[in-house]
This record gives structure tokens, C-alpha cells and sequence, in this order.
């Protein structure tokens, strides 16, 4: 296709009505992805939303036909699907194909990947390296990143070259080491800084910021003082979003943080599930005639 007929069709795509409501976010229309303009005036609208992380294809189909307008592919994959104890080891090559098997699972639901520790730290240049790695090789529609002020320019290089920036702000798991722990951020005067840093992020171009384990009245400052949506986990009520690991909301990670509610006994279900499996091939009730080809 020549370039003017490329020129032409996009601007016959781009000339189609849009839809004269606004679109739900939870459980809007399908038939096109979410767009940072859909959070925007989600946000405006005062419209809550919930964000789920997602690792693979068939996760990811069940979340978005769900109607979940926006999937994280977190570096907590590091722990909940590689087996690590932190997010640290996990690397760009480990969550490329993740990414793109949630992006192939899913039609609607913004696809976010979080770049991994060492991946953007260095600089501007190397954040941008990687970004465009996850947006060419794996079809992300958006990246996230950890920290505040640091990485401001990371944050600036990659708006300007037209990668959605989501931020994370509070509780970096990839800072634990600094940090001591996985424990609460933002109590005292460090909520200032939190505070400075969200809208210095917001300034720099981010179209979202996270906001993990930080007490309930600074999320809701933090919510109010920026025009960009918030989202939260740990970090109480007054966020304009929501966003949970799913295998923490769904009840197979053995010990979750106090922030999270199980909405089902997975574990549990999986496990009735796969003994009443193995005693039925033990005991030969498995397969019958129906599961067998005649
Ligand atoms: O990696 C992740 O899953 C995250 C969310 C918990 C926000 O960063």
C-alpha cells in the first residue's frame, strides 16, 4: 500500500462517528481498544475502574471479555509465575512473550507492561530501548515504571517519542532493598515528597500514576491534586482505580498482603478438582466411554 493510500485509509478509520455518550469503562463497548483518553474522561466522568494483572492468553480473554478496561502485565510475574522471591530477577526476555500473549488474548483491554528492574534505570536512552521492545515486539499499548523524581526525564523521553507512560508511586517493589521491606510508604513528611513526585510525574507527561501501600488520606490527596487518574492498591477508597495481582483477588497466593480480598478459593477449587482427577484414573472412572473416541 502506498503511503497516501495508508494516509487516506487512516484518516477514513480516524473519520468515523464516534459514539455520542461517553463509553463505560468496567464493561463499555468492545470492538476497539481503551485509549488513554478513555481514562482521562473515565476520570472526569468521576468514573471508578478496576485494573487486573494478566500473564497469559486465556487469563487475559476471560479479564477482558469481563469487560476490565485496563490489564497490567506486572514484573510480579517474576514471583507468581517464575517462582522467584521478589520482582528483581525477572528480565525484559521473561515478560516479552507474556505481554504478547495477553495482547493476543484480549480485543479491548489497554495492555500496560511494567518494565523490569535494570531495564530503565540507567537512563533515558536504555528506558527507551526498552519500551519500544515491548511496543513493537510484543504489542504493549502502554508501559509502566517504578519511582519518582529519578526518573522524570525516562518518563519525558518516552511521552515525547509516543509511549504511554503509566507511573508507580509508595511501595517500588523493585526498590525493596532500599526501601526495607515491603512496608507502608508516604507516612509523615515522606507523604510531601509522594506528593511532589505524583505531580512532577504528571507534569512530565504520565497518563497514570500507581499508588501501592500508602496511607488512605494521602491516596485521596494525591487524587484530587492531579488530573491524572490514580490507581490504587493499598492505598484505601478515594483512588480513581482500582488494581489487584489476579492471583491474590482470586485466592492462590498462599499468604496475600492485607490489602488484598479473595474473591475465590482457587487453590482450593484447583485442588479438589485435580484429586478428584487422579482418583478417577486411579480408580479407572476416568475416561468413560463419552471421553473416548469410538
Ligand atoms: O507488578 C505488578 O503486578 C504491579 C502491580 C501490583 C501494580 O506493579
Amino acid at each position: 500500500m502506498s503511503s497516501v493510500s495508508v494516509v487516506s485509509s487512516t484518516l477514513a478509520a480516524s473519520s468515523t462517528p464516534a459514539p455520542s455518550r461517553p463509553t463505560a469503562l468496567y464493561g463499555g463497548q468492545a470492538g476497539r481498544r481503551v485509549t488513554v483518553r478513555d481514562l482521562a474522561a473515565a476520570k472526569e466522568r468521576r468514573e471508578k475502574w478496576p485494573m487486573v494483572t494478566a500473564y497469559d492468553a486465556m487469563t487475559a480473554r476471560v479479564f477482558d471479555e469481563a469487560g476490565i478496561p485496563v490489564m497490567l502485565v506486572g514484573d510480579s510475574a517474576a514471583m507468581v509465575v517464575y517462582g522467584y522471591d521478589s520482582t528483581l530477577p525477572v528480565t525484559v526476555d521473561d515478560l516479552l512473550p507474556l505481554t504478547a500473549a495477553v495482547v493476543r488474548g484480549s480485543s479491548r483491554a489497554m495492555v500496560v507492561a511494567d518494565l523490569p528492574f535494570g531495564s530503565y534505570q540507567a537512563s533515558p536512552q536504555q528506558a527507551l530501548e526498552t519500551a519500544a521492545r515491548f511496543m513493537k515486539e510484543a504489542g504493549a499499548h502502554a508501559i509502566k515504571l517504578e519511582g519518582g523524581h529519578r526518573v522524570l526525564p525516562q518518563v519525558e523521553l518516552l511521552v515525547s517519542a509516543g509511549i504511554p507512560v503509566m507511573a508507580h508511586l509508595g511501595l517500588t517493589p523493585q526498590s525493596v532493598n532500599v526501601l526495607g521491606g515491603y512496608r507502608v510508604q508516604g507516612r509523615g513528611q515522606s507523604g510531601d515528597e509522594l506528593m511532589a513526585d505524583a505531580k512532577a510525574l504528571e507534569h512530565a507527561g504520565a497518563f497514570a500514576v500507581v499508588l501501592e501501600c500508602v496511607p488512605s488520606d494521602l491516596a485521596q490527596r494525591v487524587t484530587t491534586s492531579l488530573s491524572i487518574p490514580t490507581i490504587g492498591i493499598g492505598a484505601g477508597a478515594d483512588t480513581d482505580a482500582q488494581v489487584l495481582v489476579w492471583q491474590d483477588l482470586m485466592g492462590l497466593t498462599p499468604r496475600p498482603a492485607k490489602f488484598v480480598k479473595k474473591y475465590f478459593d482457587l487453590a482450593g477449587e484447583m485442588d479438589r478438582a485435580v484429586r478428584a482427577y487422579a482418583d478417577e484414573v486411579v480408580s479407572g472412572a476416568f475416561p468413560t466411554a463419552d471421553h473416548s473416541y469410538h
